[in-house]
């Protein structure tokens, strides 16, 4: 990396934003689709409703006290109902913000509404889905169907977490992939450090989820760059993986 340890602790503070360069925003350039479009011939499966998965009913107070990394998970397939639950309760679509068409609200805060992360799945696990590479469509709460697994997914998924075995006994890992324009628009030069506070919601909404289903999950921020990236064909340049978690039943 190019930058000095001075240049890297200034990115983590809040660096002037009277100073940012001006936006595509204020220069009234025309917004990002805020959400990731499919191909045409896009495979799209409906996902059960939030609601139809089965929660423990615990008080919020145990459910952040019981709240831990799970690296170990049984071979019990992960119900569609709770992925469902998962997705809603890490990316879920709520409305579009009142007065605008180009922000919308979901379950968790982004800066702005501009909900830069994409939510790219590995499925190896799952009850009525068959293992392959999918990203979640929250405006349909439908999953697109990338690319049909084979018996390689596993070991492409433990590659991907950077030799990180667990990854591939999990039933589904969650690959978090920012999809940078979509912040940028708005924030300039902000973009690069909102975006990763925007993914730490996500994935904390991820583990107090999966206390509430009895599953379990641990975030990875050693994966490997190239190989999450390739495994689902994202640029690398405005569009990467910045975050990930595998999931699995306990
Ligand atoms: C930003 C971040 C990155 C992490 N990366 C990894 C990782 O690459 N591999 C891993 O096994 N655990 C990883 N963890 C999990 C931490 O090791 C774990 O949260 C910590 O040991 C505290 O344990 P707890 O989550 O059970 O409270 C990460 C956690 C965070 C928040």
């Amino acid at each position: 990396m190019d930058f000095s340890i001075t240049q890297l602790r200034e990115f983590a503070k809040s660096s002037s934003w009277d100073n940012a360069p001006v936006s595509d925003q204020d220069k009234e350039l025309p917004a990002p689709p805020i959400f990731p479009a499919c191909p045409d011939n896009a495979v799209l499966i409906p996902l059960p409703s939030p609601e139809d998965c089965r929660t423990a009913g615990k008080d919020f107070l145990r459910i952040v006290k019981e709240r831990k990394s799970n690296r170990a998970y049984s071979s019990q397939p992960m119900p569609l109902a709770v992925l469902s639950y998962l997705l809603y309760c890490t990316q879920g679509y709520k409305c579009m913000r009142p007065q605008s068409t180009v922000a919308a609200l979901r379950t968790v805060p982004s800066a702005g509404a501009r909900h830069p992360l994409d939510t790219y799945l590995a499925v190896l696990n799952v009850e009525g889905l068959a293992p392959g590479l999918y990203r979640y469509q929250p405006l349909e709460h439908q999953l697109w169907l990338i690319q049909a697994g084979d018996s390689t997914l596993p070991d492409a998924v433990v590659k991907a977490c950077n030799k990180q075995l667990f990854a591939g006994k999990s039933a589904v890992t969650f690959f978090w992939a920012a999809d940078m324009y979509r912040c940028e628009w708005r924030y300039t030069t902000h973009a690069y450090k909102l975006v990763l506070l925007d993914v730490g919601h996500i994935c904390e909404n991820l583990y107090l989820a999966c206390e509430e289903v009895g599953c379990g999950c641990c975030a990875i921020a050693a994966y490997n760059q190239q190989e999450a990236d390739s495994l689902f064909s994202l640029n690398g340049d405005n569009n990467f993986v910045v975050y990930v978690a595998p999931v699995g039943t306990l």
